[in-house]
């Protein structure tokens, strides 16, 4: 059970000076002692690890999420997130200062609440803010003077301002509860830069930028972020947080998009772009690499741009770039099955009826994440066709339901002998614990759409093709 402690008694204003708002200075006390209690609303991908680093800063941490397994989980000290490891949910379980329910009238509790709740697209590729609503009116409903609160859900300028914080205040004033923000109540916007499998850096090394409604905001914030996070800039709005979040991840979705053009061009002229792309990158300033595949995937590339489209109709304007480079993104699963069906093609067989194999069902390489993976179009666009199509992922054993696909499947094993009765194997995401030397050795073809069977290549000849 996490301790409270007694409010800090009235600071007294300078003479001459701007009185300094009380519930502002206790705010600002309680984090620099280590007091003031974090709530973090969403304990996912972003909010579990999260909630560990400012853990481990010395912050009392509750947690709350809307998924009563996690909570129990989170009890347990076990983590549904597997790339994070048991060692962070048992560092939290074993702790008197974590706690993580899904009793949301707990709230109040919070000195801080940090909000990380998904940001999806709806059907006609809109923004779905009805999380970040959600949470807001859920923080509305326990909020009270002398509270941060901050929103990392990745979304489009000024929702923070006009958007997440009305909500919360719209709840606080049907309880009769009238908050100033600025004065006694603070505000900013944080953006998560997590990278799910990443070795090189975590949650506490990545610099975080922080934009408050207002300075005192920023600068709650920044000091709270210190506690867990190794940097943490300060920018000058949350507007400018907001919208930088979303410029990272439209500069990769258009790289993306660029190399994945320039792919199916040389592909034409029979040039390799794995060997252009590496040449390219030994130029020491104004190139940095990017790697083709099938398709964009995870939570993040493939939705957030189409986020800043949305909003920029509101100010009409196109984004002439996020559209391209969505259009031919999401070309690439129909550039794969074409090179692929073409293979067979050259194999005398027609992709109905032919047996594939795909290999890699997490968009990328060493987790089991499969949020908006290619794999799952390649697999259901392949059945389309005819083809009869098993998958082998070893960090996915049961492939689960995501947003478009229902696929039912389960892992196959890989072994000569299964490898050997597939009439195809598409690779479409490059883990490591793959054994691509039996790949190699016993399939009849195999097209590679991540360059993973490079070093098998003049081995293979005519069985190999690159995608
Ligand atoms: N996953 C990443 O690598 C990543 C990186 C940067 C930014 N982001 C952004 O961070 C945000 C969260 O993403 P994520 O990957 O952690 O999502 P996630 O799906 O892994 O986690 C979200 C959690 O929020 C919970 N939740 C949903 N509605 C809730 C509510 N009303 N109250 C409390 N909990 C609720 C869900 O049960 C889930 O546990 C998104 O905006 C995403 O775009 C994600």
């Amino acid at each position: 059970m996490i301790a409270h402690h007694a409010a800090t008694p009235e600071p007294a204003a300078a003479n001459g000076e701007e009185p300094v708002s009380t519930t502002y200075q206790q705010l600002k006390d309680k984090i620099a002692s280590g007091e003031a209690i974090v709530g973090i609303v969403g304990l996912g991908y972003v909010g579990l690890p999260l909630a560990h680093a400012l853990h481990r800063g010395g912050l009392p941490v509750l947690g709350f999420d809307i998924d009563p397994e996690k909570i129990e989980m989170l009890g347990r000290g076990e983590n549904y997130l597997r790339h994070l490891g048991p060692e962070m949910t048992g560092d939290l379980a074993g702790s008197d200062r974590f706690e993580a329910t899904a009793d949301f009238s707990r709230l109040g509790e919070a000195d801080v609440v940090i909000v990380c709740v998904p940001t999806p697209l709806g059907r006609h590729q809109e923004p779905d803010l009805s999380y970040v609503i959600d949470s807001a009116r859920a923080i509305g409903r326990c909020l009270r003077p002398g509270q941060l609160v901050t929103l990392e859900s990745t979304t489009y300028p000024r929702t923070t301002r006009d958007e997440f914080l009305p909500a919360m205040l719209e709840e606080a004033s049907a309880r009769g509860v009238k908050l100033t923000p600025g004065d006694d109540l603070f505000v900013a916007f944080s953006p998560e830069r997590e990278d799910p499998g990443r070795k090189d850096h975590s949650t506490s090394t990545i610099p975080k930028l922080v934009g408050g409604i207002d300075d005192r905001s920023t600068e709650l914030a920044a000091m709270l972020y210190r506690r867990g996070v190794s940097q943490v800039v300060e920018v000058e709005s949350a507007e400018v947080a907001e919208a930088a979040k979303l410029l990272e991840n439209i500069f990769r979705a258009v790289n993306i998009a660029l190399v994945n053009e320039m792919k199916m061009i040389l592909d034409r002229m029979d040039i390799d772009i794995w060997q252009v792309v590496r040449a390219a990158s030994t130029k020491p300033f104004g190139f940095m690499p990017f790697y083709p595949g099938p398709g964009l995937g995870g939570h993040c590339i493939p939705i957030d741009p189409f986020y800043l489209t949305w909003k920029a109709k509101e100010v009409g304007h196109a984004t002439r770039f996020i559209e391209l480079a969505g259009a031919i993104n999401t070309s690439m699963p129909h550039w794969v099955v074409e090179k692929l069906s073409l293979a067979l093609n050259e194999h005398a067989k027609p992709v109905r009826g032919s047996k594939v194999l795909v290999i890699g069902l997490a968009y990328k390489p060493d987790i089991d994440d499969t949020r908006e993976s290619p794999a799952f179009e390649l697999i259901e666009l392949l059945m389309d066709l005819g083809a009869e199509v098993q998958y082998h992922d070893p960090h996915v054993p049961v492939a689960p339901k995501v947003r478009k696909h229902d696929l039912r499947m389960k892992s196959v094993e890989l072994t000569a002998d299964s490898v050997g009765g597939f009439d195809a194997v598409l690779i479409a995401t490059d883990h490591k614990r793959v054994d691509y030397s039996l790949l190699a050795r016993h399939a009849s073809l195999v097209v590679d759409t991540r360059n993973a069977m490079r070093e098998y290549a003049s081995d293979m000849g005519a069985r190999l093709v690159k995608a």
